[in-house]
């Protein structure tokens, strides 16, 4: 099992837990910090469509929340043959706490594929432009 293995597993327990009855669209994400653990999250869905949050953000905050700071990479699950990236609002977000981390799509069928943040968020406004 690879290091990449853990985290699309557990994005995948997430996604289990996904609250999507809206879309119907089942995301799962995880994340490992430097503590070595692994928090996971799933999309929160709403009747007002607006409130919803991503699988990614709710993975990220929940870390944040437990004082976990630093992060190596995160995986992004879906049931669907087209991989899917994160949303431009979780790239930002992603990029705040993790930076320039591999991001590790893949689908149930276990087709993945790795993608650094910099490629995906090639020009950020961060901290950096304060
Ligand atoms: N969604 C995520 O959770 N992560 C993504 O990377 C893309 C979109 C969710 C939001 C919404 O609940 C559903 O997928 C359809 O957009």
């Amino acid at each position: 099992m690879t290091e990449h293995d853990a985290l699309i597993e557990a994005a995948q327990q997430s996604r289990e837990n996904a609250h999507a009855p809206y879309s119907n669209f089942r995301v799962g994400a995880a994340l490992r910090a430097n503590s070595g653990r692994i928090f996971g999250g799933c999309n929160v869905e709403n009747s007002t469509y607006g409130l919803t949050v991503c699988a990614e953000r709710v993975a990220i905050f929940k870390a944040i929340s437990e004082g976990e700071r630093g992060f190596d990479g995160i995986a992004v699950v879906t049931d669907t043959e087209t991989l899917t990236p994160p949303c431009g609002a979780c790239r930002q977000i992603i990029w705040e706490f993790c930076g320039d981390v591999p991001v590790i799509l893949s689908n149930l069928k276990g087709k993945t594929e790795t993608i650094q943040m910099r490629e995906l968020f090639p020009k950020p406004f961060d901290s950096s432009n304060l």
